[in-house]
């Protein structure tokens, strides 16, 4: 969606994957879904230097909202639990969030209920829905798409990019239509979402579980020559949530996610309790390199050169100034594996490499393209490279 919004994979916080539809703030309430969490994890966002690398959306996600409308049928916050839940309402938030120089995101539905059963955004409440949400402050808007059907949908998100478009406020539009046409032509027309939203799910949801970032990935890969061209500046595939700092993954599957996330240009949202993150998922969420791979300016989403039959996968991505990103990543389950290859071999140009280890943040010794060479994968783990021509590297450390 060409709004000017959202030119490299928007970065931030989602509430789902970790705090789901946790409403009983009577019992729990320091991590049921009411303003207090929202204000929590804006908090960190902007003082645990999250902010500075680009985190900068905290985004609501369902149960936000009062079961009903209100009298002039606009969706409102839960009247009942107001007090804890949302007792300034959606604007004060906003504007807490955005004296913190961070964003506030929120959700929707294009369908009867949400997913979770709250209202849900009909063909004639579009444009209050969009306005209301303007209003507010909001800058981004996830549409999902429960209790809705093609028809409604074909009709609906489109008419939400106009609606959006139509207030005076910038919002970053999600669109999960493609999830529930099965992410492929023809049911799914890449070109008309490239044109309408900034970022779409393909997929099904993400789970605290390395089976759930594995699949993900594979399908992601598996369908790459459809969905890799549909990603550009202003408008990506989102394969859902990192779930880095939460329960389900090792340090290597989180360095896994991060790695594969960033090579696919996919948005960073993360979904973790940022109050008690421990420093190991803290460090491999900040890592610059591969935010900065992630965030490359000319979002090309990368694609996989090579499945081998040993289980190594390799991953490449163009970044811009000739330079590149590397992932071999590992789906063995035994020991680190030796992998054997060289540049030339996964298709780099004649020439002299400098090669930057993200992870292990040490430069390599300098790699000639038909320099055979070995890289240790953990299992279940990556080896992450940023790897740039030499002959630019002398360029730039004289200027
Ligand atoms: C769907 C979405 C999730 C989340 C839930 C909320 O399953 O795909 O990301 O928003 O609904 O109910």
């Amino acid at each position: 969606l060409d709004n000017g919004l959202m030119r490299t994979p928007p970065m931030g916080w989602l509430a789902w994957e970790r705090f789901r539809c946790d409403i009983d703030c009577d019992n729990d309430p320091q991590n049921c879904i009411n303003e207090v969490l929202f204000r929590d994890m804006a908090d960190r966002l902007a003082e645990d230097g999250w902010r500075e690398l680009g985190y900068v959306y905290v985004n609501i996600d369902d149960c936000w909202s009062s079961k009903t409308r209100d009298a002039k049928g606009r969706l409102q916050p839960d009247p009942k639990r107001q007090v804890l839940k949302f007792p300034g309402g959606i604007a004060k938030l906003a504007r807490y969030v955005h004296d913190r120089g961070l964003k506030l995101g929120i959700y929707g539905d294009m369908g009867t209920y949400t997913c979770a059963g709250y209202p849900g955004t009909t063909l004639d409440t579009i444009e209050t829905d969009a306005q209301t949400f303007a209003e507010w402050g909001i800058d981004m808007l996830k549409l999902d798409g429960c209790f809705s059907n093609s028809s409604v949908q074909e009709q609906g998100y489109p008419l939400m990019s106009k609606a959006l478009n139509a207030t005076d406020r910038p919002i970053g539009y999600s669109c999960s239509w493609p999830c529930y046409q099965g992410g492929l032509p023809p049911k799914v027309n890449y070109t008309i979402l490239g044109e309408i939203c900034n970022l779409w799910r393909n997929y099904g949801d993400i789970e605290d579980s390395w089976d759930s970032v594995l699949s993900i990935v594979d399908w992601f890969t598996d369908h790459q020559d459809i969905i890799q061209p549909a990603a550009g500046p202003g408008h990506w595939n989102d394969p859902d949530m990192l779930i880095i700092g939460d329960y389900g993954l090792s340090m290597d599957q989180s360095r896994s996610q991060m790695a594969l996330w960033a090579i696919m240009a996919a948005p960073l949202f993360m979904s973790s309790d940022l109050r008690t993150i421990n420093s190991g998922a803290r460090a491999i969420l900040q890592n610059k390199a591969a935010i900065a791979i992630n965030q490359d300016p000319l979002g090309i989403q990368g694609r996989r050169l090579i499945k081998e039959k040993s289980g190594i996968d390799v991953f490449w991505r163009p970044l811009s100034n000739q330079a590149s990103a590397l992932v071999f990543f590992s789906r063995r389950t035994d020991m680190p594996y030796r992998y054997h290859t060289s540049l030339k071999a996964l298709n780099y140009t004649k020439g002299t490499y400098m090669v930057y280890d993200v992870f292990s943040q040490k430069v390599q010794p300098m790699l000639k393209d038909t320099t055979d060479f070995v890289v240790s994968i953990n299992p279940t783990g990556v080896v992450m490279w940023y790897v740039f021509p030499a002959a630019g590297w002398q360029a730039e450390a004289e200027s």
